[in-house]
């Protein structure tokens, strides 16, 4: 029997596109992935540690998340008459929204540049995915963004508050717009909500199609992969339906419930990540040839003179930033640098001044310091 090949099987969209590609960290200072560089404190550490020996393995995970639900209402205050649902990362929520408004014909519309795995899981759905520019400065045109809706009339329009990779927030009247003039569902993709101290969860009952979408992953957690969405009942019934069965692990569920009982902790390191952030842009603008655009997460857009370069010079000496020339017209000569420890900071300031060194005196990369 003759057996047909890949290419004859899966389907066209998904050989079109590339998996997500994860740069090599090893030996690195790690600026590429938006996470926090702290870790938990050794006290809770141990603490977790102990609690971890007693888990039942071979058993199936609390299927409905009861307890770590309860501890994440009470971190977070998630009104009660609002469902929270839990997932793999936000990630699986961003894909269990978007199959499950995969109707034929369908359209998902967000704002561009913006998170990749928007158009990924779009596309991967089968679902047509419209993409609005941002202006130059990196805001959103509430006009623009409500003729898009009014022409498209997206089932799902994805908006990250902050955006990433411009950091940013985009304005009051941009949001509005999008929340009175969209016909289905807004998911509004607060990733970044530790670091940019505003948030559209409170607003949950003013807008009936509104989904908050968080994520513990850049508070400090991402190696344990949770992600929460919190909307309407009515809503967050029909998403579930989408979920795999036991979602989230036993040991993501008692790891998260022990971190959210000692939610202060997280609180204060994101506390330290502004901070730093304010450092970091403040000393970065004293470098002539560098735009550090402000940024509302825990990560800065910053315009060099020439990205590949000093992205690979940076490599070079040690230091893994995200390079995003190339990627749309509005990132040009563009990195994205996370914010990390004071002194991964300063490494990556004496980095960067050193590949900007090499550019200026033409001296070769390997008799520069750093
Ligand atoms: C805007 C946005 N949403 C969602 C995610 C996914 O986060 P996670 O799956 O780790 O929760 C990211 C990750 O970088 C992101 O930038």
């Amino acid at each position: 029997m003759k057996g047909l090949r890949p290419d004859q099987v899966i389907r066209d969209e998904i050989q079109q596109i590339s998996a997500y590609h994860v740069q090599s960290a090893a030996g690195l200072v790690k600026l590429d992935a938006m996470e926090n560089p702290y870790s938990l404190p050794e006290s809770l550490r141990a603490e977790i540690a102990r609690m971890l020996a007693s888990v039942e393995f071979n058993r199936y995970p609390d299927a409905g998340a009861i307890q770590l639900k309860k501890c994440l209402r009470r971190a977070m205050q998630i009104p009660e008459s609002f469902d929270v649902l839990l997932g793999n990362g936000s990630d699986e929520l961003l894909q269990i929204i978007i199959n499950a408004c995969a109707r034929p014909g369908a359209t998902v519309l967000a704002p561009s540049p913006g998170f990749v795995m928007y158009r990924m899981y779009s596309l991967i759905a089968g679902l047509r995915f419209v993409e609005v520019s941002v202006e130059a400065d990196f805001s959103l045109d509430p006009d623009k963004m409500i003729a898009a809706i009014r022409e498209h009339r997206p089932s799902v329009v994805l908006i990250a508050y902050p955006n990433n990779p411009t950091g940013n927030l985009f304005s009051g009247d941009a949001m509005t717009a999008i929340l009175e003039e969209a016909p289905g569902l807004v998911v509004v993709d607060e990733a970044y909500q530790p670091f940019a101290e505003s948030s559209f969860l409170d607003r949950l009952g003013n807008y009936p199609n509104l989904l908050v979408l968080r994520t513990l992953s850049k508070l400090g957690l991402a190696g344990i992969r949770l992600g929460y969405a919190v909307a309407r009942p009515e809503w967050v019934r029909e998403l579930d339906k989408v979920r795999s069965p036991y979602n989230v692990n036993s040991l993501t569920q008692l790891v998260a419930e022990r971190v959210l009982a000692n939610f202060d902790v997280l609180e204060h390191q994101a506390a330290a990540i502004r901070a730093d952030r304010a450092t970091l842009i403040a000393r970065l603008g004293e470098f002539p040839e560098v735009i550090a655009y402000p940024s509302a997460a825990n990560f800065l857009l910053v315009r060099v003179p020439d990205a590949a370069t000093i992205f690979a010079g940076l490599k070079r000496r040690g230091v893994l930033v995200k390079n995003l020339h190339g990627a749309h017209a509005v990132l040009e000569q563009c990195l994205r640098i996370t914010v990390g420890t004071p002194s991964e900071n300063e490494q990556l300031l004496f980095a960067l001044s050193a590949c900007l060194d090499d550019r200026g005196n033409g001296v070769p990369p390997q008799l520069r310091v750093g």
